[in-house]
């Protein structure tokens, strides 16, 4: 089968390479010329560098590099069964460019959505045959990162799933079934780890620093909260979190921190400008955290008891099946342990009553506990 991605950026060039990687002969499009270009260098210097370390045989990067076809024409496409937008993240673009898309692929190509934040039915819609509209959300880097969502419409045809589910397991990659709703697992699920580090940091209990030592220290995890966004970009981090938040109508659970807006605002993005929390100027040292045992577990014990609550939530919404939402914060954000596994290994008892405490000592409702593990609980059940 005959691959189209379209947009070559980050996600776009990384996902023509897992394609090319697995035999498929694939069209790379995009508007500008130069941004084709920039991808095209960039695989050579990828595949350069997996022969070097052996990942590859330079007969293997030949065949790689020449499987994919850039180009700026739309029509190109008409032969491929598959196309996957990675175009800019708006949706009256992405409905444009559907439209024309339809016009020049034949009646049976699937047409899919890398999008983070937008509702595949929305995108759908556009489509004169929408149940060929589905989702297939990588991470970033695409070639690297095992995780991709597959995400159904309520318009999507069963046909559509099983033979996207069987392509994405034939490229090699771990992929869950989510409904089509805000943040899917991942981008929904995480959302405390940011969030309640923040509000943590707010309430003037730890700096950041702190706060980053009792996540990977108590809870394995390989960046705390705040190198992470510094690493991922706090504008990008935050406009996430602004769009989960808007898409759930504003629940308080989902809220956004004005310290990540400040920081936002000052242009302090994170690594790629230099500084966010912290400041990677070179020569700057950083921060030494407060290894204080009974600061970092208090942090370690909320941020995680917030993180299950939210992994709950998208059992008892059915966002995904319990494997699936605790494969999906392993493959896809690297978390030491599926969230509702850990869930199990603490005792649903002792998060609720931790969230009770929250819940109680804030009177918030962001703190409120599930309904399912209340449920849990009282029936004495596990998910494992
Ligand atoms: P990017 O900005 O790196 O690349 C977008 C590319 O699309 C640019 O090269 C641009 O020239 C091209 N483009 C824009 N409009 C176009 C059009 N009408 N036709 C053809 N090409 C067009 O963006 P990035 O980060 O790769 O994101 C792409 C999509 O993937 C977005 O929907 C984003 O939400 C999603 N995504 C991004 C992730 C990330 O970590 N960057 C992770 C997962 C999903």
């Amino acid at each position: 089968m005959k691959i189209g991605v379209i947009g070559s950026g980050t996600m776009g060039s990384g996902i023509a390479q897992v394609a090319a990687q697995n035999g498929h002969l694939v069209y790379l499009i995009d508007t500008s010329q130069q941004a084709l270009s920039k991808a095209k260098t960039n695989l050579s210097q990828t595949l350069n560098r997996l022969v070097d370390k052996e990942k590859i045989t330079s007969e293997q990067a030949i065949q790689i590099g020449s499987s994919i076809q850039y180009s700026t024409d739309l029509n190109d496409l008409s032969p491929c069964g598959l196309v996957i937008e990675a175009i800019v993240e708006n949706l009256s673009i992405k409905h444009e460019l559907l439209k024309k898309l339809e016009t020049v692929v034949s009646i049976d190509c699937v047409l899919a959505s890398n999008t983070s934040s937008l509702s595949i039915a929305s995108l759908g819609s556009i489509l004169n045959n929408s149940n060929r509209i589905i989702g297939i959300h990588f991470f970033n880097p695409a070639p690297i990162m095992p995780l991709v969502e597959i995400i159904p419409a309520v318009q999507t045809s069963e046909l559509v799933i099983e033979s996207i589910t069987e392509i994405i397991q034939k490229w090699g990659k771990t992929g869950v079934i989510c409904k089509d709703t805000p943040g899917f697992i991942v981008n929904r699920v995480a959302r405390p780890f940011y969030g309640e580090a923040l509000r943590i940091y707010e309430e003037g209990i730890a700096d950041f620093a702190t706060i980053d030592w009792a996540m990977t220290h108590f809870g394995g995890f390989k960046m705390g909260p705040f190198t992470l966004m510094d690493y991922i970009g706090n504008d990008v981090n935050y406009s996430v979190t602004e769009s989960v938040f808007e898409s759930f109508y504003f629940d308080p659970r989902f809220k956004p921190s004005f310290t990540q807006k400040r920081h936002k605002e000052a242009g302090y993005f994170g690594r790629k400008s230099g500084r966010g929390y912290y400041d990677y100027t070179e020569g700057v040292e950083l921060p030494m955290p407060n290894e204080n045992e009974e600061i970092g577990i208090l942090i370690f014990n909320r941020i995680l008891a917030m993180l299950i609550n939210e992994a709950i939530d998208a059992a008892l919404m059915q966002v995904g099946t319990t494997e699936a939402i605790d494969l999906a914060m392993t493959k896809g954000v690297n978390y030491p342990k599926g969230l509702l596994k850990w869930a199990d290994e603490i005792g649903l008892p002792k998060v609720l009553e931790q969230l009770e405490e929250l819940f109680s000592t804030y009177g918030e409702d962001r703190y409120r506990p599930n309904a399912l593990l209340r449920k849990m609980v009282k029936e004495q059940t596990n998910f494992y």
